[in-house]
């Protein structure tokens, strides 16, 4: 259904507007989700130069959104946008004119993007207020990272709590908006069979992995100094760990979704002292080659001499609760690996016995497989009996289910079904304050760990898996990593 709205990117020509926010709403105005009466306004400190159509044209250009993009679509899109020039941190009359445009307040939903460096939150939050911008139809979506820590996050959740209510505040983790996100807690919370055998009794261990092929592609300077830990662990992959763990919520409101995400993330176990050492592998990227073209190492793209910033991070993590005490949670993540995948892998345990007179070949644990990304799929690895071979014998394969069906229904994209859940008013995929919090407290004890000590991060080539002790990490407990899933209909891997 179209939805009218009022939307004001603040840092509207910046990196993250023009790469996915842009393409979200140009995708969603095509799919008929957002109404040619909404309003779109991008502010910026400086002028654009050529029209706001020639703009969005060649931002169009170089971030294609899915659904593919034609110089009517442009057109009729354009008509929704409009460029305001504004300063962040003081007063300018580009607040005037916007507030011209969005005053007086009515019922229609206004929602103030920040898709701008968290130090200037504070200041665009004041301004807003002063221009009569935070009214109760009002709301802010404030995207990571959160601040560099819990102490630094708490004081920009308080100095946006001073224009903006809890209720108003909604803090983003596009990874929450992909789809297979939704179709975990579908098949979790709708489905009899999952429910029984989502604990440690039946779980041997779970694996979440966000692996990236990319380098910094342009974002070197966010990027050193904050780190795979700060950039990745701390939100998304905490955030995947909270729903794959948590408890059936009471209802699929927010409220009971966050507050069963923070009872996993009271149970975490705090990693310290030599468990951070066993249990907690960090690399930088040298040079290497990924999908046979070769690249520089991490310190090369930035032209530094050295680094101490992470661009990987695999951990062993533990929640002490009824459900899970004693499963290993294996979280990783990393920049320039061989394959670009996410994906959520619950191994179950081995079977209590074996029948190895009857049948031949290595019995290998079920495994049950969310594929975030490439693509959004389920996939069930089971044990069938090979029928091509003379006496009975086992073969692992593959149950898919391919989530889009093989239809071609372009999909809606995490920042488009984000931006219209704030909308909506609708908190369920976004964070809680409280969330922020625990989690910067858990992943700050990590990265004090390693500030104390003068050893630096261990070196992988670009286009590998990440440093050996990864490995180590979790084959010392007789486990493997798997490597993403392979091309749907290939078999078993
Ligand atoms: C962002 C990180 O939050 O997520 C980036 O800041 C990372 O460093 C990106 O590249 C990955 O998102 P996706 O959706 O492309 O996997």
């Amino acid at each position: 259904m179209e939805k009218t709205f009022d939307l004001v990117i603040f840092g509207g020509t910046g990196d993250l507007s023009c790469r996915k926010l842009i393409p979200a709403l140009y995708n969603g105005f095509q799919a008929n989700l957002i109404s040619p009466e909404s309003r779109i306004f991008l502010t910026s400190r400086r002028p654009l130069e050529v029209d706001v159509r020639a703009w969005l044209a060649t931002v169009l250009d170089r971030f294609p959104p899915a659904c593919g993009v034609t110089p009517g679509g442009i057109d009729a899109f354009a008509k929704l946008v409009k460029d305001v020039l504004v300063e962040l941190n003081q007063p300018s009359p580009g607040w005037q004119e916007l507030a011209g445009h969005l005053l007086p307040a009515s019922d229609r939903p206004l929602v103030h993007f920040l898709a701008i460096p968290p130090k200037l939150f504070a200041s665009t939050c004041v301004l807003l207020g002063q221009h009569g911008l935070s009214h109760e139809h009002a709301r802010v979506v404030v995207e990571k990272p959160l601040g560099h820590d819990r102490e630094s996050a708490d004081a920009i959740n308080r100095e946006i709590g001073e224009h903006f209510s809890e209720a108003q505040t909604f803090r983003i983790d596009h990874y929450l908006g992909k789809e297979a996100v939704q179709n975990l807690l579908a098949l979790r919370f709708s489905n009899f069979v999952f429910e029984k055998l989502w604990n440690a009794s039946c779980v041997d261990h779970i694996q979440i992995t966000i692996a990236e092929q990319v380098g910094l592609h342009g974002r070197g300077g966010f990027y050193e100094g904050v780190g795979a830990t700060r950039d990745m662990v701390q939100n998304h992959l905490l955030q995947l760990l909270c729903l794959v763990a948590m408890e059936p919520p009471a209802l699929l409101d927010a409220g009971s979704i966050r507050e069963e995400k923070l009872k996993v993330l009271r149970c975490l176990e705090p990693l310290e002292g030599e468990a951070i050492e066993r249990r907690v592998v960090r690399g930088q990227y040298e040079d290497g080659a990924v999908d046979g073209t070769a690249v520089t190492g991490y310190t090369d793209d930035l032209q530094i001499r050295e680094s101490q910033t992470e661009t990987f991070v695999a951990l062993e993590a533990r929640i002490e609760n009824w459900r899970w005490s004693g499963v290993p949670f294996y979280l990783r993540t990393g920049k320039r690996l061989p394959r670009r995948f996410a994906e959520i892998v619950i191994q179950f345990k081995t079977l209590p016995q074996s029948f190895q007179d009857a049948w031949a070949g290595r019995v290998a644990p079920n495994r049950f497989v969310i594929s975030l990304q490439p693509d959004d799929r389920l996939a069930m690895r089971l044990m069938v009996n090979d029928h091509t071979r003379e006496r009975d014998h086992l073969r692992e394969v593959e149950l898919n289910l391919d989530l889009t069906y093989g239809e071609n229904v372009p999909r809606r994209g995490p920042y488009l079904r984000l931006i219209l859940d704030a909308v909506d008013n609708d908190q369920r995929l976004f964070v809680h304050r409280d969330e922020v919090d625990l989690a910067w407290a858990w992943v700050d004890r990590i990265i004090q760990h390693w500030n104390a000590s003068a050893e630096p991060p261990l070196v992988y080539a670009a286009g590998t898996w990440g440093p050996y002790e990864a490995h180590d990490l979790i084959k010392r407990s007789g486990r493997t990593w798997s490597n993403g899933l392979g091309p749907i209909n290939g078999g078993s891997h």
